[in-house]
């Protein structure tokens, strides 16, 4: 099969992350008889200091025409604490998710059995969990109209939502979760906000659609709460924008390390593939940050965009088995011997291989 993905390397860490996706993804094209044309384009702070703008025209127009993109991060502190700043890097992710229609983030949280002491939380709460988020990604609040009044001493932000982009979520939260164990919980804040009565209204109507899938509605503190009580007793969990946003954070501590979940925005016309860290400023170049989100983001992609399951499969055995080998990088490394972002890369390539 002929591949055609758009690189997005980003800043931070990115470049160094993408590489080993981009090794692992070449040595799965080599065995399984693919070829993969990989179109690399600019976006972020790279992106504004090479063109002045974080998502390019070119770069919009590579991923338009790209079966799938692979995305690294962005993200630069050199605009962290600049309030006045005109352009900031975190507005180019927004305006690629908008134009190019990416509404569905897909959040997964799981654990791997090697590494359930790593985690935080205790083995007995988080052993079993095997989560999915899906966060709405081009609404609610991050789009709405904001500003300042009153002389700048007043500033707002709204969170508006539509029937059909409620519908259009929900119906791939109730499609995930016939594929899963069929439960679906549904998190808002509506015994307070307009828009999550109206997110709410819209999936109780959509329930008689799918008799099976036994659909829980919850508010959004609660949740916040029992994710790390009994992150374990949730399966498919549906919200919009922000809530999302901070819920996926907290869920990502849950595997024990930032750096290994990965995550797809589906689109209306192609699908973008992430891990779901930032850029890590304080580590780019160093070749010590954790690269396994960034490959399993490319199995992720594998599976969802082109349908080659066997091929996303492999990706993930031999990620477990760099783990059950401690092939790690510092941030799982115990203290014990840790490998370089790239060793990683190429140790699970060249096991694909074998
Ligand atoms: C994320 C990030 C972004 C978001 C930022 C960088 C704009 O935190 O992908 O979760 O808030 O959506
Ligand atoms: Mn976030």
């Amino acid at each position: 099969m002929k591949l055609n993905i758009a690189l997005l390397p980003g800043d931070g860490i990115g470049p160094e992350v993408i590489e080993q996706a981009v090794k692992v993804s070449n040595a799965i094209a080599k065995k399984f008889n693919h070829s993969i044309n990989w179109v690399k384009a600019l976006t972020g702070a790279a992106a504004i200091d090479a063109v002045g703008e974080p998502y390019p025209i070119e770069t919009h127009d590579i991923c338009l025409n790209a079966d799938a993109i692979l995305f690294g991060a962005i993200g630069d502190p050199k605009y962290d604490n600049d309030p006045l700043a005109k352009v900031r890097p975190e507005q180019g992710l927004l305006k690629m998710r908008q134009d190019l229609g990416l509404f569905a983030n897909v959040r997964p949280t799981f654990t791997f059995p090697s590494l359930i002491d790593k985690s935080p939380l205790k083995r007995e709460r988080i052993e079993g969990t095997d989560l999915v988020f899906l966060r709405e990604l081009t609404g609610g609040i991050y789009f709405g109209k904001r500003g300042r009044k009153n002389n700048g001493n007043t500033a707002f932000d709204t969170c508006t939502y539509t029937r059909e982009e409620i519908i259009r979520l929900a119906k791939k939260g109730f499609e995930l979760a016939m594929s899963r164990s069929k439960k679906l919980c549904c998190v808002d804040k509506a015994n307070v906000l307009e828009s999550s009565r109206l997110w709410r209204e819209t999936v109780q109507l959509m329930e008689k659609d799918y008799p099976e899938v036994k659909v829980t509605y919850e508010f959004v503190d609660a949740v916040a709460m029992r994710l790390v009580q009994w992150p374990n007793t949730y399966d498919v969990l549906i919200t919009e924008n922000l809530f999302g946003d901070i819920l996926t954070d907290e869920a990502s501590v849950i595997s024990g390390s930032m750096g290994l979940m990965p995550s797809a925005s589906i689109g209306l016309k192609t699908s973008l593939f992430e891990p779901i860290h930032g850029s890590y400023p304080q580590a780019a170049g160093k070749d010590i940050a954790n690269p396994l989100a960034t490959v399993l983001s490319a199995a992720m992609m594998f599976e969802d965009a082109f349908n080659l399951k066997e091929e996303a499969d492999l990706i993930r055995e031999v990620v477990n088995q760099s783990l059950e080998k401690s092939i790690v990088t510092e941030d799982l490394s115990d203290g014990e011997k840790s490998y370089k972002t790239s060793e990683v890369g190429n140790w699970l390539s060249d096991q694909i291989l074998k």
